[in-house]
């Protein structure tokens, strides 16, 4: 027993879970590719300032959430990437990308840094897959996230999730919104928390998102952004509504949602799981035009994207009994070696098993012929091929179907043969 544990808001992810991990992957590469997304992957680190222009210094995650340090005294500060949005675009415009095309759709699945206090469903290191659609934005090009996020989940089975979008207008809709949020609360100062006071000042919206139980009735009685919205921002919020009612995503139009970091204009959205407690978003995004001008690009890059939690879509998987059908690739076969001196020749068929595409699995114990069996059907291994001296003799093995018990005595061309065509594996009652 080592004295070191995991660290808190840490986890291990051990074989069978890694399965599934890699079962959700694989379905996230394909979408993302039929959506006509190309995978980019990004540092793991960034300077600390990417994360307080990009995600805005008034949000949780930059004030009190961020992972950072110094690695020499005059070092700039460097930060753990707590999302990737900002990272995606800084690499984006780095790279000049858009002089090369003007439309980029990136993806990712990678791990994020957040030093938020752990429960259920909240870690410190975590997960997410999302997607990034740069270079233009449009009601079709945020239905395009929207819909590829939405599609992912479908695939994988899952249900009982709730979309909430909502428009946060642009700049100026925001500006008029803004005072009208200060001009609301002003009158309760005093009632304020030290936090949504300091939000007051810099960044009003913010106190929307408080969860500070004592400030809701306040909090709800606030006015409105979509009463401060402009016709033209009206009717791309509309738009957006048509594309997802046309894709028949059901959606609930939620004014409230303001989402916890600064770089959103127009839609913003949320995807709720019932399955989770009280940290039930599984997924979030929106578009973020201003946000490549907020990293010091010259002028504002159009752009969208969503990121879902990996951690939060498998808990609401495996309660949803969704990986129940998940199978290891392929029969697994266990060599059952008669006597030790075999274990070489024994070795080398098991090169030989592998190199021919079949799993395959070996005493490396040197253990009874009896233990070997009892490893192999705790392995679940579909086959036993067993290797005593008159096989070693003949170079005919036996090869035994642990589902049927039936078995044969074959060459091991012929073994192969029988374990690669799924004909021939019905001679062994498959
Ligand atoms: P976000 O809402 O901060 O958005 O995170 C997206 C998802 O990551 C959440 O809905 C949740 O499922 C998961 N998540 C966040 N924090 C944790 C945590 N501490 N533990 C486990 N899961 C967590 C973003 O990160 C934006 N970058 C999304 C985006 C992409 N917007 C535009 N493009």
């Amino acid at each position: 027993m080592s004295q070191y544990q995991a660290v808190k808001g840490t986890r291990d992810i051990f074989p069978e879970e890694a399965t599934q991990w890699k079962y959700v992957e694989a379905i996230v590469h394909t979408l993302a590719s039929l959506y006509g997304f190309s995978e980019i992957r990004i540092p793991i680190f960034e300077y600390t300032e990417l994360f307080q222009r990009g995600i805005g210094s008034t949000t949780d995650i930059v004030g009190k959430e961020m992972f950072s340090f110094q690695p020499d005294p005059k070092g700039r500060s460097l930060t753990l990437r707590p999302e990737m949005t900002a990272g995606v675009m800084r690499a984006t415009l780095q790279k000049n990308l858009l002089s090369s095309a003007p439309v980029h759709k990136l993806y990712y699945i990678g791990e994020l840094f957040r030093k938020e206090r752990p429960q259920a469903g909240r870690q410190r290191q975590f997960s997410q897959f999302g997607a990034e659609l740069i270079g233009v934005s449009s009601p079709a090009a945020v239905s395009e996230v929207i819909t590829l996020m939405m599609h992912v989940f479908e695939s994988l089975g899952v249900t009982g999730l709730k979309l909430r979008i909502n428009t946060l207008g642009d700049t100026a809709d925001r500006a008029r919104y803004r005072e009208a949020l200060q001009a609301y609360f002003a009158p309760f100062h005093e009632i304020l928390d030290d936090a949504s006071k300091e939000r007051l000042e810099k960044n009003p919206l913010r106190i929307l998102d408080s969860k500070n139980p004592a400030l809701e009735e306040l909090v709800a009685g606030a006015p409105r952004l979509y009463d401060y919205l402009n016709d033209s921002s009206l009717r791309d919020f509309e738009k957006v509504c048509f594309y997802l009612a046309e894709r028949n995503i059901a959606y609930h139009i939620d004014h409230r949602l303001v989402r916890g970091l600064d770089y959103y204009s127009h839609t913003a959205f949320e995807v709720t799981s019932s399955e989770l407690g009280a940290q039930d978003a599984i997924g979030g995004g929106g578009r973020y035009d201003g946000l490549a001008r907020e990293l010091g690009n010259s002028s504002d890059v159009p752009a969208s994207g969503f990121a879902a939690g990996m951690e939060r879509l498998l808990i609401t998987m495996e309660k949803q009994g969704l990986f129940a059908a998940l199978q290891p690739f392929g029969p697994l076969v266990y060599i059952v070696v008669q006597q030790q001196d075999l274990t070489d020749h024994a070795l080398q068929i098991a090169w030989r098993l592998r190199k021919g595409g079949i799993k395959t699995e070996i005493d490396l114990a040197t253990r009874s012929m009896k233990a070997q069996m009892r490893e192999a059907n705790r392995i679940r291994a579909s086959y036993a091929l067993f290797i005593g001296t008159a096989e070693y003799a003949t170079g005919n093995y036996t090869l035994k179907n642990l589902a049927t018990s039936e078995q044969k005595t074959l060459s091991l061309d012929a073994v192969l043969q029988i374990l690669h065509e799924p004909a021939a594996k019905k001679l062994l009652d498959l």
